[in-house]
């Protein structure tokens, strides 16, 4: 599968280009995350503007935090320009999170695409192998994690599609945690080639 090449901070794919969250997105992000249904599906709590760009601010100073911003290829107006944040094209978001300071290689990773016109294209799948083949790349990620509720068959769908393995299971929250192991070699050729 090509993964497509990087550019200073984008990353480009078939479909889609990855972007770092900017503050420009913030608005667009924002409008998305009132919707009850990307709430309850990634499991967020409501925000306020001032407090969503708060949180953009903590999010870009956080080095174990890496957010991008999914562009859908087809909706970006007069080419590409690096740097800028093509909020025409905004669909989504991917990121992962490096939550235990004592183990650097292991990163739970998370997408949104959050536009429901832009959903089963295939960018959901080709952000996800994007984001895995850059933090295998710059920060040696070893293991990735995802946590899912158990009643969003999409997102179950397209991890296992994507190899995860179920790790373990939360009565509690409902919710499902699926791992992939790098070091399986199949999963590295899916993910690097
Ligand atoms: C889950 C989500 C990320 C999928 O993104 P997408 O771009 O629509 O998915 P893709 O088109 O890349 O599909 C890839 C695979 O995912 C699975 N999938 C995607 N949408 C699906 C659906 N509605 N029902 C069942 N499986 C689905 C399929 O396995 C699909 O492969 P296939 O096309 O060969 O069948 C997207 O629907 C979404 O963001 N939903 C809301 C937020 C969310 O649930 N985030 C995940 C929180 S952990």
């Amino acid at each position: 599968m090509d993964l497509g090449v990087e550019s200073v901070d984008a990353l480009e794919g078939k479909k889609v280009m990855l972007v770092p969250y900017m503050r420009e997105h913030v608005p667009r992000y924002h409008e998305w995350m009132k919707k009850p249904e990307l709430l309850l599906a990634t499991g967020s709590d409501p925000l306020t503007l001032d407090q969503e760009y708060e949180m953009h601010l903590s999010w870009t100073k956080d080095p174990k935090k890496h957010t991008f911003i999914v562009l859908d290829k087809e909706l970006i107006k007069g080419g590409f320009v690096c740097g800028e944040p093509h909020i025409e094209a905004m669909v989504g978001d991917v990121n992962i999170y490096m939550n235990d300071p004592d183990v650097f290689q292991v990163a739970e990773i998370e997408i949104m695409i959050a536009e429901p016109k832009s959903r089963g294209k295939g960018l959901g799948e080709e952000s996800v192998l994007m984001m895995m083949a850059s933090a295998v790349k710059k920060y040696g990620i070893q293991t990735f994690r995802a946590k899912i509720s158990e009643s969003n068959i999409a997102s179950l769908k397209l991890f296992h599609k994507l190899g995860f393995k179920e790790a373990s299971r939360s009565d509690v929250f409902k919710e499902v945690t699926l791992e992939l192991l790098v070091a399986d070699r199949a999963v590295n050729d899916s993910i690097l080639s």
